[in-house]
C-alpha cells in the first residue's frame, strides 16, 4: 500500500443484526489518499454513518477489511493509534461538549490521555486557532452559536492531532452562517494537510470536495469529481439526490436555450458564466 493512502476499505460488509439478511454496508471498496477532501452523499439510511464508523474502529467489519494508514482496524493493539489518527465529529454539537469553558473543553481529551501540561497548552492553542474559535477560548460553550459549538468540537478533535477528520453531517443542525463557518474551518484544516471525509446532505458542501462518493443501499453507486457528479443530474435523481443550486440554474437555463458550461456548479462559476453571456 502506498504511504500516501489514508484509508483503504476492501469489500466491507456489515450488518447490525447478523440474523437479518440486509447489510447496512454491502460490499464497499474505496481509497482515500492523504490530504484529500472526500464528500459522501446518499439518501437517509443508505449506510453512510455505518461506513464512517468503520473508519476509526467504532464498528468492525463483518467481512472485508478497513485499513487506516495500513493498520487493520481489527487489530486490538492498534486501536489507540487508529483512534488517534482518525477523529470523528458528529451532528449534534451539544452532545460533544463536556466542559464549561471552551479551552477546557478542547483540552479535555488530552488531559485524559495524560499529555504533559505545557504540551496541552500548545496543542489546544493551535487547535483553537485552526478551528477559528481562538477569540472564544474563555467563553462558556452553551452561550455560543451552533456553528461556534461545532467548531469547539472540531478543535477538541484537532487537538489530538489526527491525520484524518471524519465529519458525519457535522453541519446538519446549523443555520446557513454556522454552516459557512464550519465549511471555512474544513478548508483551513485541509490546507494544513488534514484528510477530510465529510458526510453531508448539502450539495453546496459536496461541491467543495476533491471527490464525491454516492451511496445507495449499502453500496457506492457513483464516484467522481464534483464536476463529473453534478454534470449529470438525472443520475443523481435516481438516488434521490439533487445538484447544487448553481447547477440547477445551469440546467433550467439550458431548457430555454441558454447554455452555461457543464462544469458550472458553484455560485462563483455561475456568476462568471452569466457575466460572460451578458457582456
Ligand atoms: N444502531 C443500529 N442498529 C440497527 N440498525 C441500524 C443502526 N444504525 C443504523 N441502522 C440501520 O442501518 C442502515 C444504514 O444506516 P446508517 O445510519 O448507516 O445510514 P445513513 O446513510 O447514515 O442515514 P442518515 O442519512 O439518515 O444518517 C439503515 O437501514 C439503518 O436503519
Ligand atoms: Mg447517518
Amino acid at each position: 500500500m502506498p504511504a500516501q493512502t489514508m484509508l483503504k476499505v476492501q469489500d466491507l460488509r456489515f450488518r447490525y443484526d447478523p440474523e437479518q439478511p440486509q447489510y447496512a454496508v454491502d460490499g464497499v471498496s474505496l481509497c482515500v489518499q492523504k490530504g484529500e477532501f472526500v464528500a459522501v452523499l446518499g439518501a437517509n439510511g443508505c449506510g453512510k454513518s455505518t461506513l464512517a464508523k468503520h473508519f476509526n474502529a467504532i464498528l468492525l467489519p463483518e467481512s472485508g477489511t478497513v485499513l487506516v494508514e495500513g493498520m487493520d482496524t481489527r487489530t486490538d493493539e492498534r486501536l489507540y493509534d487508529i483512534r488517534q489518527k482518525v477523529g470523528m465529529v458528529f451532528q449534534n454539537p451539544d452532545n460533544q461538549i463536556v466542559a464549561t469553558v471552551v479551552e477546557e473543553d478542547v483540552a479535555f481529551a488530552l488531559e485524559n490521555l495524560g499529555v504533559p501540561t505545557p504540551d496541552i497548552r500548545t496543542r489546544i492553542d493551535e487547535a483553537m486557532r485552526l478551528a477559528g474559535i481562538w477569540d472564544k477560548r474563555e467563553s462558556a460553550p452553551h452561550k455560543l452559536s451552533g456553528g461556534q459549538k461545532q467548531r469547539v468540537a472540531i478543535a477538541g478533535v484537532i487537538a489530538m492531532r489526527p491525520d484524518c477528520l471524519v465529519l458525519d453531517e457535522a453541519t446538519a443542525m446549523l443555520d446557513p452562517s454556522g454552516r459557512a463557518a464550519v465549511l471555512d474551518t474544513i478548508r483551513t484544516l485541509r490546507a494544513a494537510g488534514i484528510t477530510i471525509v465529510a458526510i453531508t446532505h448539502y450539495m453546496e458542501e459536496a461541491a467543495q470536495a476533491d471527490r464525491i462518493l454516492v451511496m445507495s443501499e449499502g453500496r457506492i453507486v457513483l464516484e467522481g469529481t464534483p464536476r463529473e457528479i453534478f454534470s449529470r443530474p438525472e443520475r443523481l435523481h435516481r438516488y434521490h439526490l439533487d445538484v447544487p443550486q448553481a447547477a440547477e440554474l445551469r440546467d433550467e437555463l439550458a431548457k430555454v436555450g441558454i447554455r452555461l458550461p457543464a462544469g458550472t456548479i458553484t455560485p462563483e462559476e455561475c456568476a462568471q458564466a452569466l457575466y460572460e453571456l451578458l457582456k
